[in-house]
């Protein structure tokens, strides 16, 4: 029976619900608070704090099928896709989950139920596994279901390995739900090579593993400790591709429709005809994780989701390359893609033509480095002894021309090379080195400082505190004591400084004792301790003293003024850009704000005004602004904003402006919005694909930016003798004016021209029955010498011209030649004959030729000797 990919997906959980089980959507890529997990990677992720018992739902049996994407991170196939016939960095995983409800005999019986009865696989194709111990599990398979004990295959903690670490043991991550678990496998014949699991063979292609039913009992904690989840559940993983395959009967998940079709689209939009290139494949796979990684908010960046996107996007452009793709093609894939997918596809077909810009951004910005640096790869390849491609190279690929390290290693392995990836990390270790070198302290404090303390910040509601030191180092290294004049930092107990963190930077001020003055230049995290860094102007200092702490008052005032604003512009950029609009980096200093955010076009100087208005509304509106400790469920359903990848404790600060702005934040703010007295955006522009940044003033800032404004206005004003007010009439009025003048002048300096060309032609003599015109000007405009030389041959017919002109004290010569002269005289000789009488050198073509000179002095001799020159060759 064939089944098309969205025909199984649909009859699943079609199944599931006839059986009591809720449809859930399929969650994001990106893991909605789960710091542990880099994309989402299996369809139990969203249920996590379910199975922990953390979180009640009005169900207790669910299905899905969710998006996955597995590359980076653990689970890390990237360099195997496209190659092998069932690795992916994008797959849909079929599931059904029960919190609490059924168990073991269910689970069996519906996974049975669903592949004999709804898709009709034959039995015996089907053989199973279970944990070496679970015996119930066994019966089960056995007795109920009754499939011969001869196919059913214990399996045991592997050898060597530490206790449940077994392919029949699932667990999520280190830490997290897990069980033991039970996976159907299907037999595709014979003809394939392979053996069971368990077998020597297993690793062939034969026994295929499609279902992984998962027996949730445990949550496992980071040492390892599992600890009984509150009701034993039950999580399943089927891949949608594997099945696919299956039931179009072909063997590699490649050839299932899905697949067929992207790569007929992707074979026609590079303009190449062998469907079975696998670099096909490859950007067939890719095109999926990447459409869906940007539909769930991820942009391409250097670090963390981001860069991983990027290096896939990065590693399809270069297999389209190869197959000689010309210009950018990879996001015309898209609309394929969101039609291909079914009813998987919707979301991606809302948000196609943002999906397709941000691809193209990228991939037309690789593309301009990309055959650069293939070629400079090729070059380094083809010029190695041995089999490693050396780290400097890597690095230089990287860094100059955007090559992600496993590209350069994709391609090093395309030949026979592989890369050395130590040498790379060491380059970029340097690198990183180099930077801080170039930083004020040229100690990074925060890499090389391991403070075992920690600090109790109460400056919230003040900037004046005591604390006593705990640690102190100089050049990074702890020590007892400093003296005046050193550089130190200095960690206390208690601080009423704000260490730099979410965005907003560190306090200055100083730290005082009895003939003690240390000026703090910065204030920083490390782990739980805050550190001052700064100077020792007076006294001495050791582990032990007390000491009065005073944050610069007016500076941190400037600070949380800017910190607030940011949080109005945030909720006023979503309100009017959209809910697409997220954080993607916040500065906040004492002069100012700058805020990154997820935004395709560059925002409109109407929208901005808009945005300003919006802003400048909420701080009139005066709103307290109050903070709530709460956890981290009561915040979330407060609608507060989190960020994404952000790892935000079980306690939270939640910050919120009336019903305008409800945010996650630990940060210094104003009492009240009233207090930033006006917001005035002062640039707006992009950073990266993607993201735009906007930087605002606020307070004083803002009104000694209007300030500067008005001066600059009214300094105009008076430049033109006019008022602020009509400042604009006027400068368009003296715009227009001096246009009219350089048309005026233009029309003279031709008039003058024709006249200057006029008496030059008096001063015509004849050598040897050539007419022969040599004259010294004084102040023309060189440019115009060219046009003077046109005309005067034109008078002449036939002839030789030298002209010799003085202008700022330079020398400019020119010669034409008339072409039925040029056989006895070239104007390139006779011009670099005078010109180097006048301290220069020149040339041109035979007819005309210029140059210039220095000696202006000398110009008259020069120009005397023109005459018997030309006798000679006349
Ligand atoms: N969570 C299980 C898996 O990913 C079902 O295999």
């Amino acid at each position: 029976m064939y089944m098309s990919t969205d025909e199984i997906r649909r009859a699943f959980l079609t199944f599931f619900e006839s059986k009591g089980h809720q449809i859930v959507e399929s969650s994001s890529l990106v893991p909605a608070n789960d710091p542990t997990l880099l994309f989402t990677n299996a369809g139990m992720n969203q249920f996590k704090d379910t199975f922990l018992g953390l979180e009640k739902r009005n169900y207790s049996r669910a299905t899905t099928a969710q998006r996955c994407v597995r590359a980076g991170g653990k689970h890390n196939d990237l360099e195997n896709v496209g190659f092998t016939a069932r690795h992916h960095t994008f797959f849909e995983m079929l599931g059904n989950f029960s919190f609490g409800d059924y168990f073991k005999e269910e689970a069996i019986q519906y996974g049975w139920e669903f592949l004999t009865g709804v898709l009709k696989l034959p039995k015996e194709r089907l053989l199973v596994t279970v944990y070496q111990t679970d015996d119930e599990a066994f019966d089960i398979w056995h007795k109920v279901i009754g499939l011969p004990e001869d196919r059913i295959i214990r399996i045991g903690d592997k050898t060597g390995g530490k206790a449940y670490e077994s392919d029949n043991f699932w667990q999520m991550g280190d830490t997290g739900p897990c069980g033991p678990c039970t996976e159907i496998f299907y037999d595709h014949g014979d003809h394939i090579w392979g053996g069971p699991p368990g077998s020597p063979e297993e690793d062939g292609d034969r026994f295929i593993e499609i279902w992984n039913i998962v027996f949730m009992q445990f949550n496992r904690q980071a040492d390892g400790q599992m600890d009984s989840l509150p009701k034993p559940s039950v999580d399943t993983g089927m891949g949608i591709e594997r099945l696919a395959a299956i039931m179009q009967n072909v063997h590699s998940n490649y050839e299932i429709d899905i697949f067929q079709t992207l790569i007929k689209e992707a074979a026609a939009v590079i303009g190449y005809d062998d469907l079975s290139n696998q670099s096909l494949r490859v950007v067939a796979d890719h095109i999926r994780s990447c459409a869906f990684l940007i539909v769930d908010g991820v942009m391409p960046s250097n670090e963390g989701r981001g860069y991983v996107l990027r290096r896939i996007i990065r590693r399809a452009v270069r297999h389209g390359n190869k197959l000689g793709a010309s210009g950018a093609f990879f996001h015309k894939l898209v609309g394929p893609l969101a039609e291909v997918m079914g009813s998987a596809g919707e979301t991606l077909k809302l948000q196609q033509a943002m999906v397709e810009k941000v691809l193209k951004i990228e991939e037309e910005n690789f593309g301009r480095t990309l055959d650069r640096g293939m070629s400079i790869l090729n070059e380094a390849i083809d010029a190695l002894d041995g089999k490693v491609l050396d780290g400097e190279t890597v690095f230089k690929l990287y860094d100059t021309y955007g090559f992600p390290a496993d590209l350069t290693n994709d391609v090093a392995r395309e030949r026979g090379f592989s890369i050395d990836e130590e040498g790379f990390n060491n380059a970029m270790e340097a690198q990183r080195q180099r930077a801080r070198e170039a930083g004020q302290f040229g100690i990074d404090y925060n890499d090389s400082v391991k403070v075992d303390a920690e600090t109790e910040f109460c400056g919230y509601d003040g900037t004046q505190g005591e604390g006593q030191v705990v640690a102190l180092f100089r050049d990074g290294e702890a020590v007892d004591s400093v003296v005046a004049g050193d550089k130190a930092l200095i960690i206390l107990d208690h601080t009423p400084f704000y260490a730099e963190s979410g965005g907003q930077c560190g306090d200055t001020g100083l730290l005082l004792a009895d003939g003690v003055i240390f000026s703090v230049e910065d204030t920083q995290k490390f782990g739980d301790a805050i550190g001052h860094q700064g100077i020792l102007s007076e006294g001495a200092l050791a582990v032990g003293d007390r000491l009065t702490a005073q944050v610069d008052a007016k500076r941190r005032a400037a600070i949380s003024l800017n910190h607030s604003a940011t949080h109005l512009l945030h909720a006023a950029l979503r309100q009017e850009l959209g809910e697409h609009v997220t954080q993607k980096g916040s500065l906040v200093k004492p002069d100012g704000l700058r805020f990154d955010f997820s935004h395709l076009e560059s925002v409109k100087p109407e929208q901005l005004r808009k945005i300003e208005r919006i802003v400048n509304e909420q701080i009139r509106l005066n709103h307290v602004i109050e903070t709530h400790v709460m956890d981290i469920e009561a915040a979330k359903s407060k609608g507060a904003m989190a960020l994404f990848g952000e790892k935000y404790d079980d306690e939270v600060r939640v910050l919120s402006m009336g019903d305008f702005s409800t945010e996650l934040c630990g940060g210094i703010h104003a009492r009240q919005t009233g207090d930033i007295g006006l917001f005035k955006i002062v640039s707006e522009g992009g950073i990266a694909a993607g993201i735009r940044r906007i930087e605002a003033v606020t307070g004083e800032g803002a009104i000694a930016a209007l300030h500067a404004q008005d001066s600059l206005l009214a300094e105009t004003a008076s430049l033109v003798k006019s008022d602020s007010a009509s400042v604009a009439i006027k400068v368009n009025a003296l715009v227009a004016h001096s246009k009219q003048l350089e048309k005026e002048i233009q029309q003279l300096k031709d008039k003058l021209a024709a006249q200057e060309s006029a008496d030059l032609i008096n001063q015509v003599q004849e050598i040897n029955g050539t007419k022969v015109l040599i004259a010294k000007l004084d102040g023309a405009d060189n440019k115009a010498l060219r046009g003077m030389v046109d005309e005067l041959k034109n008078k002449l017919g036939s002839g030789v011209v030298v002209l010799g002109n003085v202008s700022d004290g330079k020398v400019g010569l020119i010669a034409g030649v008339t072409k039925d002269v040029i056989t006895k005289v070239k104007a390139g000789d006779l011009v670099n004959m005078v010109a180097q009488q006048v301290g220069g050198k020149g040339g041109g073509r035979p007819d005309m030729a210029q140059a210039g000179g220095t000696d202006a002095g000398a110009l008259p001799a020069a120009l005397d000797s023109v005459s018997p020159w030309l006798t000679e060759r006349l």
